[in-house]
């Protein structure tokens, strides 16, 4: 019956997996239990201060609306001139504001592609980006990044996987989970497929200090001949999930530009899915975002660095990163990542698996490094304690 009702593109195995299943049952036992997945600052203390926000918003609440595609332009220009500061030269022009980031993939997928379009994302990646394809019957397909001691992307798997149905390609920089940022030689490199390049820039906020990567965002990389869309929201930013304030910056070729604006005009009108008092709260819940996101950046690379050091001479690895909020984990091959994590659930810890992002081989776990760094450590202990359990 459901076959007749539902489209296809909403049909997902939707049973709960093991890994869940064990989980649940351990979170319901009433034993020790240490979330290693978590991705909300707020939960750990770090968000900006909700009072501060509540009285932005307060002000804001009853401003008047005006119905404007690609935003309101007070709105445009806060986000432009929050990335002028920054350092990352923007014109409101060329900023269009959606609802959330992952929003702005789905319009992006409608201006670029029709259905059974193909567009090329990383692997391994954020997963939610298989969704985002699949309602709107775009299909993935998957471009490897390879790690020898640091990431890159294997351009030889991206010309493989080019069709002529490719519509354009997804970098995510810094990647998530990897953390790895997007080199100049690559966009350079998948620029010369003359494709879009859409990339997904929520976390460009937090590079490693030090390590400043040589590209921070493709819209402030030398032009191209193609045309590229720079993502990025509160969500990250300014660790706001909740406030619902994602944006695009487009730039390219002038002709291109001004037909992307032309086409992007009409379906952003057709939704205007932006509330107004988030667009006349911008300037103030970005500056508000300023020092979580200080805070996050402190937080996440002095993590980073002490699981380096914690795992140095076991048989656990800490893969390199530029930046981001997690960090990846090499476990030795006696079991796959899916019975490293339900192991390691036996004990107390409970990681994300590195199947969840597509990692093509080995076992790999993702710990968010925004966790408190005494609860890290001391998960850390149970973990090398199972490594030493299993590889004597
Ligand atoms: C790489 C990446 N892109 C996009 C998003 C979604 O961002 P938003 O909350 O703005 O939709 C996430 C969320 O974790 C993410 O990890």
């Amino acid at each position: 019956m459901s076959d007749r009702v539902f489209s296809r593109r909403s049909q997902f195995d939707f049973q709960a997996n093991r890994l869940s299943i064990a989980f649940a049952v351990r979170a319901q036992s009433g034993q020790a239990l240490v979330d290693l997945t978590v991705s909300s600052p707020q939960k750990w203390g770090l968000g900006p201060d909700p009072q501060a926000i509540s009285e932005v918003l307060g002000r804001c609440g009853g401003a008047p609306y005006q119905a404007e595609a690609f935003g309101m332009l007070s709105a445009r220009e806060a986000v432009a001139e929050d990335f002028c500061g920054r350092g990352q030269k923007t014109d409101p022009a060329h900023v269009w504001l959606t609802a959330s980031t992952s929003e702005a993939y789905a319009q992006l997928f409608r201006l670029l592609c029709d259905s059974g379009d193909e567009v090329l994302v990383p692997q391994p990646s954020y997963p939610l980006l298989a969704y985002l394809g699949a309602f709107d019957g775009v299909k993935l397909v998957p471009y490897q990044l390879v790690y020898d001691g640091v990431w890159s992307v294997d351009m030889d798997s991206v010309r493989a996987a080019l069709s002529d149905r490719t519509r354009a390609i997804v970098a995510v920089t810094p990647n998530n989970p990897t953390g790895s940022f997007l080199r100049r030689e690559d966009l350079e490199a998948l620029s010369q497929l003359d494709l879009p390049v859409i990339s997904d820039e929520v976390f460009a906020d937090y590079a490693w200090p030090g390590d400043f990567p040589d590209l921070i965002s493709v819209h402030t990389a030398e032009p191209g001949p193609n045309l590229r869309f720079a993502l990025g929201g509160l969500s990250k930013a300014s660790a706001m999930p909740g406030m619902k304030l994602g944006f695009i910056r487009v730039s390219g070729p002038d002709a291109l530009v001004q037909s992307a604006q032309d086409r992007m005009e009409l379906i952003l009108d057709t939704y205007l899915s932006v509330a107004a008092p988030i667009q006349h709260a911008a300037r103030a819940l970005l500056e508000l975002g300023g020092t979580a996101r200080c805070r996050i950046l402190k937080r996440c690379h002095a993590n980073y660095q002490a699981l380096g050091v914690r795992v140095k001479g076991t048989a656990l690895s800490r893969l390199s990163s530029e930046g981001g909020w997690n960090a990846v984990l090499r476990l030795p091959a006696v079991l796959d990542d899916e019975q490293w994590a339900l192991a390691l659930l036996e004990r107390g810890v409970w990681l994300q698996p590195g199947y969840f992002y597509d990692f093509a081989a080995g076992a790999f776990v993702v710990v968010s490094l925004l966790t408190e760094p005494k609860i890290l450590m001391s998960a850390m202990d149970s973990v090398l304690m199972e490594v030493t359990h299993r590889c004597p």
